[in-house]
């Protein structure tokens, strides 16, 4: 019974310091303008609590504490220094500490990487921009980063209200419909973090999330070069059949895969779909199985989101239109 009692204990110890760290956690910033969000939280957090612990002491001693004893509260100098000097010195301070701290934090910083993303029911564009000799290209639900560089993300919708969310990067910004919001951060080690949407946007809000990946600056450049090359055609003859599968299904009125006919801009362009860690925004590992099971499947998995499913497709026609989807890398 005490053991139990006691590991009751510890698990309620140890739940909230689980809660604090990993790849969604607004308390384990990864970024500068989220350290800083994160210390002016703290101190307005920690300073809150304080003050209210003072004041519910000093409520319960005038309540409790023999007269004689309790006379001081009601003096004048109490009233004046504690009833006013107090809070209006603290609150004078807090304003331009807060204004202080979060200066700036709108401005995109010289040199950044601008990103367009923009929220759509359920799932995020991404778009990079051309870049020297570069093309400009789309990408879906990830947003590949450089360590070290600030990155001005500007935000929208295509649909209904969105909101753009990466907790360790601090900051959240509403996407709105024919509205551009803006916001910046810099990822400042190498890793894995999840962004989510922060506002009811339809029935799989709840399933709308996305990877931010910050890689080392030469790995970026390495990957942001891969991605603005077209797709590269099949070889094998599975594959090429899977390709044809996607022409001939009419996947391309909603996909694009650049290098082929396929230009639709409807759903997210699909030219390196396959390099990806996840589909379905956040939803599932990036392989053979659960492209064929999202293709068949939509509806059932996230019911509501604009693709339909294409349960008619045989076992080995899905195998082959997965199979190509995930050589697109
Ligand atoms: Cu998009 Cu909630």
């Amino acid at each position: 019974m005490r053991s139990s009692a006691k590991r009751a204990a510890a698990l309620f110890c140890v739940l909230p310091l689980i809660g604090c760290s990993g790849v969604q956690s607004a308390l384990d910033p990864a970024g500068g303008d989220a350290s800083r969000i994160y210390w002016l939280t703290m101190t307005m957090t920690v300073g809150g609590i304080l003050i209210f612990l003072s004041v519910t002491s000093l409520l319960l001693y005038a309540i409790f504490a023999p007269p004689e004893r309790r006379a001081w509260l009601g003096s004048r100098r109490t009233i004046i220094y504690g009833g006013l000097a107090f809070p209006i010195i603290t609150l004078s301070a807090l304003l331009p500490y807060g204004l202080i701290v979060m200066r700036d934090s709108d401005v995109p910083k010289a040199g950044a990487l601008p990103i367009e993303v923009i929220g759509e029911q359920y799932w995020w564009r991404v778009r990079y921009p051309a870049d020297g000799d570069r093309v400009a290209f789309s990408t879906a639900n990830e947003i590949i980063v450089p360590v070290g560089r600030p990155i001005a993300v500007s935000v929208t919708a295509a649909d209904v209200i969105h909101s753009f969310w990466i907790p360790n990067f601090g900051g959240k910004i509403d996407m709105i419909p024919g509205r551009i919001n803006r916001l910046n951060f810099t990822a400042e080690r190498p890793g894995i973090y999840r962004g989510v949407c922060a506002e009811f946007c339809g029935d799989q809000h709840a399933r709308m999330a996305f990877d931010v990946i910050a890689l080392e600056p030469a790995a970026f450049e390495t990957w942001r070069t891969e991605q603005a090359k077209p797709a590269q055609d099949p070889e094998v003859p599975l594959l090429a059949r899977g390709r044809e599968l996607f022409r001939a299904g009419g996947c391309g009125s909603c996909h694009a895969v650049r290098g082929t006919e396929a230009n639709g801009q409807f759903g997210p362009d699909l030219t390196h779909v396959g390099s990806r860690r996840t589909i379905g925004a956040g939803q599932f590992p990036n392989n053979i199985g659960t492209l064929a099971g999202w293709i068949a499947n939509t509806q059932h998995i996230k019911p509501g989101v604009r693709m339909p499913s294409y349960g008619s497709l045989t076992g080995e026609d899905l195998r082959a239109l997965a199979g190509y989807l995930e050589s697109l890398r």
